[in-house]
């Protein structure tokens, strides 16, 4: 059985949890070029926050029900300007992120939604968040986890890690962007499941530190966030033979779990190997079954516009 963590999922997952009207076309189907500094060669901790960054898991309450993270609203580090959802925001792109969705703890009982900021160069702010008020992108991080979003106090290292990722989203213009275009204007790609696979198959590699240093929580910690990016891509799908690979997957990482917490180290290593293999040369059906998936704008746009599932 499939059993994703946390309900980490986009599509459904906000069905279920939002508002009817808090899925928008665009926001599923492009997403602004990642800028970062290094570009993919980076560090542990900046690879694992990547990896956090995009994790419903990290945040709690409705949030993490409908399969939120920090990537919904900030998407590859920039701002997503079609957030909306019906009753949070004013305009989209602008959100009340001190409402009683998201937590009780956090509600101010006024309605204010906030436009929502890229972290394209967060590195050399001195003040953050819209009234300034704090300076450090640890605290800030950790409140929008424990106050805004109703996270479980993050534990140090996740911290770390989230702040280490947001160091390195560059201010500049992409690559091949022509300079007339204001920065933060970073153009969009289309989100295509190739896409999602490569990254995928790069937050994998955040589970060899783990598993070389033999630690089973933070194993257990990065299985459960690299199952809820199988989430992301299975419900994408609606065929069979698709749904049962990614399945597959969801389940190996599970394993790997279930073997460090048996201390089985050599064995969860060669498992992640054979994942990894797989991941970067996946069975023929995923690919073949990608175009007609909802992964496909036009799919998408008539799944969107069905009333009731
Ligand atoms: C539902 C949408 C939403 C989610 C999810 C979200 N944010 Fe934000 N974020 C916002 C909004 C809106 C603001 C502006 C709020 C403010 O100014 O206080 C903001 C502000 C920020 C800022 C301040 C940037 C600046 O220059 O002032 C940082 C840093 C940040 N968010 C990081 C994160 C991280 C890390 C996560 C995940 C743990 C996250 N956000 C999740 C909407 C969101």
């Amino acid at each position: 059985m499939f059993a994703p963590p946390a309900l980490a999922q986009s599509l459904r997952g906000a069905l279920d949890w939002l508002p009817p009207g808090s899925l928008n076309l665009h926001e599923l189907t492009q997403r602004p070029q990642e800028i970062q500094a290094g570009g993919e060669r980076q560090s542990f901790f900046a690879e694992y926050g990547r990896l956090a960054f995009r994790s419903p898991d990290v945040l709690g309450g409705n949030a993490r029900k409908a399969g939120l993270s920090c990537q919904a609203c900030h998407p590859n580090g920039d701002a997503n300007r079609h957030f909306f959802i019906p009753g949070l925001s004013d305009r989209p792109g602008r959100i009340d992120v001190t409402h009683s969705l998201w937590s009780a703890k956090g509600d101010d009982g006024r309605a204010n939604p906030l436009e929502i900021p890229s972290l394209r160069g967060v590195k050399g702010r001195h003040r953050l968040g819209f009234d300034r008020r704090l300076g450090s992108l640890r605290e800030f991080t950790r409140n929008v986890i424990v106050l805004e979003f109703d996270g479980a106090e993050p534990e140090p290292l996740l911290l770390d890690a989230l702040v280490a990722y947001q160091q390195t989203l560059a201010p500049g213009l992409a690559p091949g962007q022509p300079p007339s275009q204001a920065p933060g204007q970073v153009p969009e790609q289309p989100l295509r499941f190739e896409d999602d696979l490569r990254d995928f198959t790069r937050a994998l590699g955040v589970l060899r530190l783990p598993l070389a240093e033999e630690n089973a929580a933070l194993t257990n910690r990065v299985t459960v966030m690299l199952r809820s990016q199988v989430g992301f891509m299975h419900e994408r799908f609606e065929e069979t033979a698709p749904q049962q690979i990614l399945e597959g997957w969801s389940q190996e990482l599970r394993g790997i779990a279930v073997l460090a917490d048996a201390s089985r180290w050599p064995e969860a290593r060669d498992r992640l190997g054979a994942l990894r293999q797989q991941a970067e040369q996946p069975p023929a059906v995923l690919m073949t079954a990608a175009p007609r998936s909802l992964y496909d704008p036009e799919k998408l746009r008539i799944w969107l516009s069905k009333p009731v599932r």
